[in-house]
């Protein structure tokens, strides 16, 4: 059988003659950005053959046999009947080809104190009598009647198999873990100095984040943070839905996200000396698809209209059913949904914000990822919606998109005289594209400075060297194929900055359709909490000016970093915060944009830079 090589991972895997590239580097643990699930549309999986041939077929549909030199498709491309050799470009990797790092995030300020700490699982600590001949009690009898009203009504099968041992030992001193059915989970000798650790866990779309925590106070040991592998299926969660109905698609994507997580808990269970089999529980949060696909639960009718999920509320269950790689029987708790576009990841997100803890200001919660989620509300009540922003934000639907990585484009400066730019890129290296934060920099420059106008068009009839014009379309170059890190020049057309206006628009509009709602104007919100990777990059200033964000005081604006893994934090160690989520997800109205007859007038009035409607953004000024 052939093989394909695949650089700069450098790994090889064997395939049989007529095996698509995407799913070959897919089998060999190899990222590939595929935004479009592999339809063929996008245009991102381009590679370049190295060694050997491969069959591909050309736009036109024709095939053809693509030589060393070659750049193709991977999802059009098929390995022939000989060895072959392609290498990703940089843009697609962040580490190297192989999803195998993780990028460490720093906004994990809120924790729970050692005296107020009330986790998910419960340890008691006694002392069983032993065995005597007349009383005729089994080692359970008298564990139970050790524990008196606190006692288990139920217990794990693997905790059985050491009760005997256990109550034994020590001389009868055994601490006991129950979940909170009353299930005994783990129980071991002696009194309460074993330390347990339980699991915080945010599954995005893009990231997923794991934080290890002792139970005993609260600490929180380390976290780590990793690309979803469901990467290499699609970029946004419509093309993962439409994936997961591929024959198998819903395997693969179960085992990339649970591969991902795996990871995350072996590399901080490794670096921390911790055995995976002392992790007791799990506070887990996900949007409504992420949730679906880590169970194995088929996802279609979420995008299928009346958009009913499997479930809302997933039942408590066990580590060993959900195939995490911790104590089988730990107990893993997922955080509520409240539609089938507000997921746990919005109701833990809250925990983290005054909107929950009584405050009667209006505000409004965030969270920009390639779908928006807002939540507008103050103490009394709580309204959400959802958008679909598309995936532009996160580097899909522009030609020199990217995810926030080494040599993406973060931040633009635009000569007014000149229309050159000066970009910074991540890692201070050659441009290889361009991530959100720098499009919306971009964009915001241009528009401050008359090189773009209100509606997304680039100044014509220039000598400016920065702006190429073709036929009918304009582009503008950010490096040219000398300045970047490969070849091919980083330039933006006009079509990618249509798609950047539509995304923030959809964002735009559902603010304003919120407020409209509950009849206040922008200006009361009295804060706005920005939640999720996409934020923490986001310059205010530039998001209002291209009428992302509403133009209000900019010390309204919050940033609150991964709001959705310090919501899974703050309820894995807090009694308090479980009862509340679950209060809160209740009295979230869940209002259907799809649905609502003024959203579209809204979203059309939010295509100009900034709106059609200037009052609304009086702070923005227009160009001399
Ligand atoms: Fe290949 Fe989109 S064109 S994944």
């Amino acid at each position: 059988m052939p093989s394909i090589q695949f650089f700069p991972a450098n790994i090889t895997i064997t395939c049989g003659p007529g095996t698509d590239l995407l799913d070959a580097a897919r089998k060999a643990g190899v990222a590939i950005d595929a935004p479009c699930g592999g339809n063929g549309t996008c245009g991102k999986c381009r590679v370049r053959v190295r060694s050997g041939t491969v069959k591909s077929i050309s736009v036109g549909g024709m095939p053809f046999d693509a030589p060393e030199g070659t750049v193709v498709l991977a999802c059009r491309s098929r390995l022939g009947d000989n060895d072959a050799a392609v290498e990703i470009p940089k843009q697609h990797t962040d580490t190297g080809g192989k999803f195998a790092g993780s990028c460490e995030q720093a906004d994990q300020a809120v924790t729970i104190g050692p005296g107020h700490v009330s986790p998910l699982v419960e340890t008691r600590a006694t002392r069983v009598a032993r065995p005597e001949k007349e009383d005729g009690l089994s080692d359970w009898d008298r564990l139970c009647n050790a524990l008196g009203d606190a006692a288990p009504e139920d217990a794990s099968l693997e905790a059985l198999q050491v009760l005997a041992r256990t109550v034994r030992g020590s001389d009868g001193n055994v601490t006991v873990t129950m979940d909170d059915r009353k299930r005994m989970i783990a129980i071991a000798s002696g009194g309460s100095g074993h330390t347990q650790y339980g699991l915080a866990i945010d599954i995005g779309t893009t990231t997923i984040a794991v934080m290890l925590v002792s139970l005993a106070d609260g600490e929180i040991i380390g976290v780590k943070t990793d690309y979803n592998e469901q990467i290499s299926c699609g970029l946004d969660i419509i093309s993962r839905i439409n994936y997961a109905r591929r024959e198998h698609g819903g395997d693969d994507l179960r085992n990339h996200v649970l591969n991902a997580i795996n990871r995350c808990i072996r590399q901080l269970t490794t670096d921390h000396g911790v055995s995976p089999d002392d992790i007791l529980c799990v506070s887990l949060a996900g949007n409504t698809t992420m949730t679906h696909l880590l169970l194995g639960l088929p996802p279609e009718h979420i995008r299928l209209s009346p958009y009913t999920p499997t479930l809302h509320r997933v039942p408590p269950m066990n580590a060993g059913e959900t195939g995490l790689d911790i104590n089988r029987n730990a107990l893993v708790r997922f955080a509520p949904a409240v539609g089938s576009y507000v997921g746990g990841d919005i109701t833990s997100g809250l925990l983290g914000t005054e909107m929950v803890s009584g405050d009667e200001q209006i505000q409004l919660f965030i969270d920009i990822g390639t779908n928006g989620e807002l939540v507008l509300g103050n103490s009394d009540f709580l309204m959400t919606c959802a958008c679909s922003a598309g995936p532009a934000f996160e580097g899909g639907g522009v030609s020199c998109g990217m995810r926030a990585a080494d040599g993406a484009v973060e931040a633009v400066k635009v000569d007014p005289a000149t229309g050159l730019c000066d970009c910074t890129t991540i890692g201070a290296v050659k441009p290889a594209g361009i991530c959100g934060s720098g499009m919306i920099s971009l964009l915001a420059e241009l528009v401050r400075t008359g090189w773009l106008d209100a509606g997304g068009k680039l100044r014509r009839n220039t000598d400016c060297s920065a702006i190429r014009v073709d036929g009918r379309k304009a582009y503008y170059i950010l490096a040219s194929g000398a300045q970047s890190a490969s070849d091919s020049a980083v330039e933006l057309s006009e079509i990618d900055i249509e798609n950047i206006m539509r995304a923030k628009a959809a964002i735009f509009s559902a603010i304003a359709l919120l407020t409209r709602h509950i009849g206040i104007d922008i200006e009361d919100l009295a804060r706005v909490c920005i939640a999720g990777g996409f934020g923490r990059f986001l310059d205010i200033t530039d998001a209002i000016t291209l009428g992302l964000l509403p133009d209000i005081p900019e010390d309204r604006f919050r940033y609150i970093g991964n709001a959705s893994l310090t919501g899974a934090y703050l309820t894995l160690m807090s009694q308090t915060k479980r009862e509340l989520q679950q209060r809160e997800a209740r009295r979230m109205t869940y209002i259907d944009l799809s649905n609502d007859p003024g959203y579209m007038d809204q979203y059309s009035a939010a295509l100009f830079l900034p709106h059609t409607d200037a009052g609304l953004f009086p702070s923005v000024k227009k160009p001399q």
